[in-house]
């Protein structure tokens, strides 16, 4: 079933939590989908966090999503001549590479637990 919803336009407003552009899809008050997008130096700009809640998925909010903020950033000469750039899993890969983007290096995720040094564990202590 398809649902309906809006798109709502939060513009950074500089505070520690809200430097980037977002664009929120919503239904009935309640976020169910978003993306973002950061303005960095020297004229980069860095599209991220695209997400939608999983039972609103395939039903075409990303996509929604991404046109509208494509559509932000060529509104006017603001962005003109800036680099975008994205990392990308592969399933929102295909919306980038349809829309010109050139893949680039392949990115691969790791992780660690942290544990705690036992006492008797050599510890290299270096000033
Ligand atoms: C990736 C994600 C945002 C897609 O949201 P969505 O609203 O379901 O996507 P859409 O329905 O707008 O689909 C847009 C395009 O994305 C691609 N896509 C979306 N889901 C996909 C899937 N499960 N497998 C392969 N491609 C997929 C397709 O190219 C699709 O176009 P099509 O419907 O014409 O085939 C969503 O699955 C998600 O939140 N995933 C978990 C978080 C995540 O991986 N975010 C990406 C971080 S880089």
């Amino acid at each position: 079933m398809k649902h309906e919803y809006k798109i709502l336009y939060v513009p950074p407003s500089g505070t520690t939590a809200y430097c980037q552009h977002a664009w929120i899809a919503y239904v009935d008050d309640t976020c169910v989908g978003h993306i973002h997008m950061e303005v960095e130096a020297n004229q980069r700009i860095k599209f991220l966090d695209a997400w939608v809640h999983e039972d609103y998925r395939r039903q075409g909010i990303y996509r929604k999503l991404w046109d509208t903020r494509w559509d932000f950033i060529h509104k006017d000469e603001e962005y003109g001549g800036f680099i975008v750039y994205a990392w990308c899993k592969p399933m929102s890969l295909p919306l980038l590479l349809d829309n010109g983007f050139v893949e680039g290096d392949t990115c691969i995720y790791v992780e660690k637990e942290i544990r705690k040094l036992s006492s008797n564990e050599l510890c290299f202590v270096s000033c």
